[in-house]
C-alpha cells in the first residue's frame, strides 16, 4: 500500500466490522484514495464502488476492486512482471525530472521506472493487467522513494530505502466484482447508489492529493508535463480549480450535500477534531439522514508532524505540530440500525444517537484537542 496522507490504517478493522454488522451487500467508498477501505469492505463480501478525483486513485481502484482475481490469469500477470522487472533501466522523463531536476529516486531506479512505464503502454495497452501493472510500478517506485511520504519535496539526504534495487511485487488482488469511478464526488454522489453501506472520508484540509502524490499523477497520465518549482509539479496543478473538499469556504456546504446525496442506508463519515467543521455541525448534516452517533479514536498524526516541516535542501523550516488528534467516525441512518453498527465500540461512543459529546482519550472533540 503506497504512503498516503490520512490513509484509514487504523481504522481498517473498525470499518470492515460495522460493515458486517449491516449486513451489506453493496457498500461505497467515495472518497477511495488508497482504495484501503474499499478492500476491506470488498474482503468481508460487499460489491463495492470506489469513488475518487485522482487518476492514481482510480488506477488502484481498477485493481484492487473492479479486477476480479477469479478471472486474472496468475500465469500471465506472474510472467508479466517477471519480464518488466528484467527491464534494463532507459533514462526519459523521470529520471531527468524526478533524480536529476529533483531528488526523488535515485537514477538507477528513476531509469527503471522510465523503461517499465513504457513498455506497459507499449505491450498492455488494452489489456486487463494493465492497471495491475501499473499498481505493482506505482507501488514497487513508493517502497524507494526519497519522501517523508510527500512529493511537494524530498529530503536532503538520500533516504535508506532509496538506495535499494526497486522490485515489482504482485498486487494481492480480491475475489468478487467492483466498480472504480474517477470523478468529482458532488457532481456524482446521488447516481452511484443504491448501498447498502456508505464510507465518506473527505480531505480535511487545502492540499490537493493530486498535488500532494504529483509523481503518482504523471506516472499514470504518462504525458511528460512542463514542471514548476522544486518539486517539478506538473503544469496544470498550477491551475486554481480544486476540489470544494480542499477550500474552507466551499467545504461544508459541498460535504453538506453529498452527505444528503448518497443513496444508502448506513452512511459513516470519516473526520478528525482540526477540521474545517465541527462535531457539532457533523451531526447536524447527518441529521438528515436519521440518527446519529459519533465515536472517537485517539490516533498519532502523521509522521511530518512529528518531525517538523523541511525544505528540499532538509532545513527545517516548521516546527513539529501536535503528535495525537481523534479520529471521528459518524455513524447515521435508522436509529436502530446504527445502534447495532455501534454496539462493539461502547467505549469509544463520544456521542450516543440521543445525548451529548463527552471527552475521549486524550482530546476533547470540538475543543481543539489533545494538549
Ligand atoms: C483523506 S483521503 C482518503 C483516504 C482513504 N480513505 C484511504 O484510506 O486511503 C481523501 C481523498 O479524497 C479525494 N478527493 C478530494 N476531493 C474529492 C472530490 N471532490 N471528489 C472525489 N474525491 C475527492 C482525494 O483525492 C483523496 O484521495
Amino acid at each position: 500500500m503506497i504512503k498516503y496522507l490520512g490513509s484509514k490504517r487504523r481504522l481498517v478493522p473498525v470499518l470492515r466490522a460495522m460493515v458486517e454488522r449491516s449486513g451489506a451487500r453493496r457498500a461505497l467508498d467515495l472518497f477511495t484514495g488508497t482504495t484501503r477501505v474499499a478492500q476491506a469492505f470488498k474482503a468481508a463480501g460487499a460489491e463495492v464502488t470506489a469513488v475518487d478525483r485522482t487518476r492514481c486513485a482510480e488506477v488502484l481502484a481498477q485493481t484492487y476492486v473492479a479486477t476480479d482475481a477469479g478471472t486474472v490469469d496468475r500465469t500471465a500477470l506472474e510472467r508479466a512482471l517477471a519480464e518488466l522487472d528484467a527491464l534494463q533501466g532507459v533514462p526519459g522523463y523521470v529520471t531527468d525530472t524526478f533524480c536529476v531536476r529533483s531528488r526523488f529516486f535515485q537514477p538507477h531506479n528513476g531509469a527503471r521506472i522510465d523503461a517499465i512505464r513504457q513498455a506497459i503502454d507499449e505491450r498492455y495497452r488494452d489489456d486487463p493487467l494493465h492497471p495491475v501493472l501499473l499498481t505493482s510500478l506505482i507501488e514497487a517506485a513508493d517502497r524507494v522513494d526519497s519522501t517523508t511520504g510527500l512529493q511537494m519535496a524530498y529530503v536532503k539526504a538520500w533516504a535508506p530505502r532509496s538506495f535499494a534495487r526497486m522490485t515489482l511485487r504482485p498486487p494481492v488482488l480480491l475475489a468478487g466484482p467492483g466498480h472504480a469511478v474517477r470523478a468529482d464526488a458532488c457532481a456524482v454522489a446521488g447516481d452511484l447508489g443504491p448501498f447498502d453501506f456508505a464510507y465518506l472520508d473527505p480531505p480535511y484540509n487545502q492540499h490537493r492529493y493530486e498535488s500532494n502524490y504529483h509523481i503518482w499523477e504523471t506516472l499514470v497520465a504518462w504525458d511528460a508535463p512542463e514542471h514548476y518549482g522544486v518539486a517539478c509539479k506538473r503544469v496544470d496543478l498550477r491551475d486554481p480549480e480544486r476540489s470544494p473538499f480542499n477550500r474552507r469556504a466551499t467545504f461544508a456546504g459541498a460535504l453538506a450535500s453529498v452527505v444528503k446525496q448518497v443513496q444508502a442506508r448506513v452512511l459513516v463519515l470519516s473526520y478528525n477534531d482540526e477540521a474545517w467543521v465541527g462535531p457539532d455541525e457533523l451531526v447536524d448534516m447527518c441529521a438528515v439522514r436519521g440518527d446519529v452517533a459519533v465515536l472517537g479514536f485517539p490516533s498519532d498524526r502523521y509522521v511530518g508532524a512529528r518531525i517538523g516541516v523541511h525544505d528540499p535542501r532538509g532545513r527545517r523550516v516548521g516546527t513539529p505540530g501536535r503528535l495525537r488528534n481523534v479520529e471521528l467516525l459518524v455513524v447515521a441512518g435508522d436509529r436502530a440500525e446504527v445502534r447495532r453498527v455501534v454496539a462493539p465500540w461502547r467505549d469509544q461512543l463520544v456521542r450516543p444517537v440521543s445525548g451529548s459529546f463527552r471527552s475521549v482519550g486524550t482530546a476533547v472533540p470540538g475543543t481543539g484537542g489533545a494538549p
